[in-house]
């Protein structure tokens, strides 16, 4: 939609193997047996400046910069009534009280969405809760049923993995709830329930404002379900909500650490490997901040849970080596600052992006960021990393909107 929003606002959206017959004046449509199929135009309400870059050099710094806005739109209103924002389905106490297990399957940095908040949906719902790649939950027969509830994240909602392992929860009486940027995008059409995030377009390969939106709308879906359930207090629900609340300001003051990550980035792009760490939730943040790196910068990282260093990546900490850790959550801090010795001990230079008050002067840089309730910490401790991907990528002078062999939806397999 995005290539042609300066032309038109009324797109016509077609199911898989639909047929459309183009002429000067009228478009006719077809189904898979050749039948007419009648359609309605549907106005899609975007702004074509959206698509714009604004002054900005790329994209990605663009949406890097507008996730004060687009966490803010995510929000909206719907803290105050989600069911508004959740079409079709009746989300009830005996709905939820039946359920077996909740599933969250996506790719890429949706799946890392689904990581950094699947032990929200455990922690205030009291329902075990597993996150998978949809090209591996699509193909290993997964045990679900209709006491399953299956959640896919996909911001194009268009990806075919996720599609298809969402089909596939369907067809296993599964209720399906799909949670996407696009409007109208396939995902939505396939799901039982579906939710916008809200972001805006994002144009940039590198997907960066749609995570944290992605963040912001699973927790408020955990607190929502946690309501209905009645299986957490009322005052840590609202204590949790006052924190999304705040998000954006905190956010806007963690852009403010643009420059400081500026210049560590002119110590790294010249690296080759660069490690990431971190506990608990933190873990699932040094995932996001890997996969950003080496998407846009081409560095070879890797993202280690801090407690498994001692299990194999060690090996490979040598001589000025670099090591990025993230620490947020006060009551993992003490054994993560005790990993991160043992890897200065052996020679590494390192990196913490934390908003604890930590002694800054046993590592090399530190990246200070506000305190939040901890488990919405990935939402402000992604940021400083996603700027310094896109530095390196800059330093390197790489393409940062358009990293070689990605598309922004991957449609196939
Ligand atoms: O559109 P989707 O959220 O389904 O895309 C999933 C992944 O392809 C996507 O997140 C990919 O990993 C990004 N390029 C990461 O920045």
């Amino acid at each position: 939609m995005p290539a042609i929003l300066s032309y038109t606002k009324n797109f016509y959206l077609m199911e898989d193997n639909e047929i459309a017959e183009i002429y000067k004046d009228k478009i006719i449509f077809y189904n898979n047996n050749l039948e007419e199929v009648k359609k309605q135009p549907k106005l899609i309400d975007l702004d074509a400046s959206s698509i714009e870059k604004n002054g900005y050099d790329d994209f990605m710094l663009k949406e890097i910069n507008e996730q004060t806005l687009s966490v803010r739109e995510t929000i909206g209103f719907k803290l105050d009534n989600p069911k508004v924002y959740i079409e079709n389905l009746d989300f009830n106490k005996e709905y939820l009280s039946s359920l077996n297990k909740i599933y969250i399957v996506a790719c890429g940095t949706a799946m890392h969405a689904g990581l950094a908040t699947s032990n929200t949906f455990e922690k205030l719902c009291k329902i075990p809760t597993l996150v998978d790649i949809a090209s591996e939950f699509r193909y290993k027969n997964p045990l679900i049923d209709d006491k399953t509830l299956c959640i896919f994240i996909s911001q194009s909602g268009e990806t075919a993995d996720t599609i298809a392992a969402l089909k596939l929860a369907k067809s296993k009486g599964s209720k399906t709830l799909a949670i996407s940027n696009v409007i109208g995008s396939s995902i939505t059409r396939e799901a039982d329930v579906f939710i916008y995030t809200h972001a805006g377009p994002e144009i940039a390969v590198a997907s960066t404002k749609a995570y944290t939106s992605q963040l912001v709308l699973l927790n408020i879906l955990a607190i929502h379900f946690a309501e209905i359930l009645e299986s957490s207090s009322l005052n840590l629900l609202n204590s949790l909500k006052q924190d999304i609340l705040l998000l954006p300001e905190k956010i806007e003051e963690t852009l403010k650490q643009s420059e400081n990550v500026k210049e560590i980035s002119k110590q790294l792009y010249k690296e080759k490997d660069i490690f990431f760490l971190g506990r608990g939730i933190d873990y699932s943040v040094a995932l996001e901040a890997s996969l950003k790196l080496k998407e846009i910068s081409y560095i070879h990282s890797e993202a280690y849970a801090s407690g498994e260093l001692k299990h194999g990546p060690i090996a490979l900490i040598e001589d000025g080596i670099k090591v990025i850790s993230i620490l947020t959550d006060e009551d993992l801090v003490a054994k993560s600052v005790s990993n991160i010795q043992e890897v200065i001990t052996r020679g590494a230079k390192t990196i913490v992006v934390t908003n604890q008050d930590i002694d800054k002067k046993i590592f090399d840089y530190v990246i200070k960021i506000p305190k939040t309730n901890k488990l919405l910490s990935p939402i402000l401790s992604v940021i400083p990393l996603q700027l310094l991907a896109y530095y390196i990528s800059k330093q390197k002078g790489l393409d940062v909107d358009k990293p070689r062999n990605l598309a922004k939806s991957v449609t196939v397999e």
